[in-house]
């Protein structure tokens, strides 16, 4: 909630370095949250870079002379800058090293927030799916003011939820495929060689949109989210709530306090 210092002005507009005044922050991200984000980017940037490498070395599900139901994106050339490693060899290098570090760093992550009682904002709550279902109709201008929030709003925690499954699905299914002996029943509890390849493709498939859509809101909803994510200092008079701000719409500080 807004304290006093930080509330919106008579006039409609809330005090903002943005307005020249000053902002009362107040702690949102803890400081081993913020860091373990921001490695995860680089870790993740430098895995679905190096994957990209390592996948097209071999760019198809079937193994040769066999045919696999499920991949459509058969003979789709992955441009070069979407690439990271070099070459196979490179790749793999990188992509092993950077998993050590998106495990040890996802481990940190979840074990703090499991045992700081974070998890509480993220974890899908009762009534998630009708609140999803309202803030999708208040971003498609059917609902007219923003639904009530707490930290995240609903598709915000079904996003923050999703992305550490994905994450863990994606490591499971690495292991499977780089152990595929040793780590036998693991390879088989994902169908085999061939299954654990493509789930360790979707897994990765589902990252990437999730994250592109997620910095997309980040930018187009609510930017000052930013300052939160590095120094931790949030103005709750600036959040989407205050402004009834949808994508591109109500950017802008003059807009909170009002629920145009
Ligand atoms: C350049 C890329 C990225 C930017 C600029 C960015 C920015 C942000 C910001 C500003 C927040 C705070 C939102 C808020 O307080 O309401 C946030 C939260 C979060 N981001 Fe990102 N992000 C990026 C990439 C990623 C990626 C790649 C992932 C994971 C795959 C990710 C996962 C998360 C999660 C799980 C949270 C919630 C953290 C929590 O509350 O515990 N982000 N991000």
């Amino acid at each position: 909630m807004a304290n006093d210092e930080n509330a919106p002005r008579s006039d409609g507009t809330a005090p903002g370095d943005a307005l020249g005044g000053p902002v009362a922050l107040r702690p949102r991200h803890h400081w081993i949250v913020r860091v373990t984000h921001w490695v995860n980017v680089v870790a993740l940037t430098v895995m679905v870079g190096s994957g990209l490498r390592i996948f097209v070395a071999y760019p198809k599900f079937a193994r040769k002379g066999e045919t696999f139901c499920c991949w459509p994106a058969a003979g789709v050339h992955v441009p070069h800058w979407m690439m990271f490693g070099g070459w196979l060899a490179g790749a793999r290098n990188w992509h092993f090293a950077a998993m050590w570090l998106l495990v040890v760093n996802g481990l940190v992550y979840l074990g703090f927030v499991y045992l700081h009682g974070e998890w509480r904002d993220l974890v899908p709550r009762r009534g998630q799916l009708r609140d999803a279902w309202e803030m999708t109709r208040y971003y498609l201008f059917v609902r007219r003011d923003h639904p009530r929030q707490g930290k995240h709003n609903a598709l915000q925690r079904a996003t923050y939820f999703l992305m550490p499954l994905a994450g863990i699905l994606a490591v499971l299914t690495g292991l499977a495929i780089w152990k595929p002996v040793s780590l036998g029943a693991l390879t088989w509890l994902f169908g085999g060689y061939v299954w654990a390849r493509w789930w360790h493709f979707v897994a990765m498939a589902v990252l990437v949109v999730l994250s592109v859509v997620h910095v997309f809101m980040i930018f187009a909803v609510d930017p000052y989210s930013l300052r939160s994510m590095t120094t931790g200092g949030y103005s709750e008079a600036l959040s989407p709530e205050a402004r009834n701000a949808r994508p591109f719409y109500h950017l802008l500080p003059r807009w909170a306090g009002g629920r145009r």
